[in-house]
């Protein structure tokens, strides 16, 4: 029997969430330490069956609500191969990305499902990781309304990336980290829905849009030197920057006092800079680090009611 598999790493919004969908320049990174993986397997009868025993999912493609997330993944690669149906086939999907936390789980469940399911149609063109990344954003559009697509283009390249939403197309450079950076990624235990709260900010910003602009303007500013800063190695600037770009986040009201509380007993305890990475209100924030108060931020991030930390390196390749 053929089997065909992939998978797709977390990711964490390094500096500009928000403003990114303005237009704002941003940096992403891949979380190699949590991933999704999908496994597709020719099947035994007439039909598509999907499960995703992480969501608690079980059903036939056929069966499927249209705002289902991973039946929209699998119809769009149908549809990108010309297919007026897809062969029997078994589609299995598992993650251990925390859901609604910021991490990317969403985008990396349906990145992994288009490579796996691309392959096992023999269309390794549309397994490459820039269909993949735009097939992938078409799925992040029904649950997320207005997505930038930077989420969808780490997860699907897998290496740090600068972002900019433009038309007629994103700019998109994936970048070497000169210096390995160490972050604490750690998770507030609260959940949040990016689309809630990127909704927000857009009714915010219509009540206040100088305001606003204002804010989202000084967030690419950082974005900018922040991409010379990584490129440089220049890790003090990196953590002066995410401090800044937190307080904007603040002023932009996505931050809470759980969140607070976290990225306050970071840098408490020596972190080079700590902030909040996606859309905020909830979900996890990040601290940099290096060998000497790595220990003390960690402990100090699970004291202050941290549910779970993880370690990620930027600039290896794991
Ligand atoms: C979510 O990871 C990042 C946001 O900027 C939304 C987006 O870019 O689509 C909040």
């Amino acid at each position: 029997m053929r089997v065909s598999e992939a998978s797709a790493p977390g990711k964490v919004i390094l500096f500009g969430e928000h403003a990114v969908v303005y237009g704002q320049p941003a940096i992403a990174a891949p979380v190699t330490q949590v991933r999704a993986w999908a496994r597709v397997r020719d099947g035994d009868q007439a039909g598509v069956y999907i499960s995703a025993p992480d969501l608690e999912e079980e059903y036939w493609l056929h069966e499927s609500q249209e705002d289902d997330a991973l039946a929209a993944a699998a119809r769009l690669v149908q549809q990108a191969a010309g297919l007026a149906m897809l062969p029997p086939l078994h589609i299995r999907v598992q993650s251990d990305i925390p859901i609604a936390s910021g991490l990317g789980s969403g985008a990396a469940t349906a990145a992994a499902l288009i490579r796996a399911l691309a392959q096992h149609l023999g269309r390794p063109d549309l397994a490459r990781d820039e269909r993949v990344a735009d097939l992938t954003y078409e799925v992040e559009k029904i649950h997320h309304g207005t997505p930038s697509g930077i989420d969808n283009t780490v997860v699907a390249l897998e290496q740090p990336v600068y972002f900019v939403r433009r038309e007629p197309q994103n700019l998109i450079e994936p970048f070497s980290v000169v210096r390995p950076l160490t972050l604490l990624v750690a998770d507030t235990g609260v959940r949040s829905s990016t689309r809630d709260v990127v909704g927000d900010v857009r009714r915010r910003r219509q009540e206040a849009p100088s305001h606003f602009e204002r804010l989202f303007a000084a967030c690419g500013r950082i974005a900018r030197d922040a991409h010379r800063a990584l490129q440089a190695g220049e890790v003090a600037d990196v953590g002066r920057l995410m401090n800044e770009n937190q307080a904007l986040l603040q002023a932009m009201t996505v931050s809470s006092p759980a969140l607070e509380r976290l990225v306050n007993a970071a840098v408490a305890a020596g972190a080079l800079g700590a902030k909040l990475s996606g859309a905020g209100r909830g979900g996890n924030m990040i601290a940099l680090v290096d060998g000497s108060c790595e220990t003390a931020v960690r402990r100090a991030l699970e004291q202050a009611g941290a549910t779970r930390v993880l370690v990620t390196t930027l600039g290896l390749r794991s």
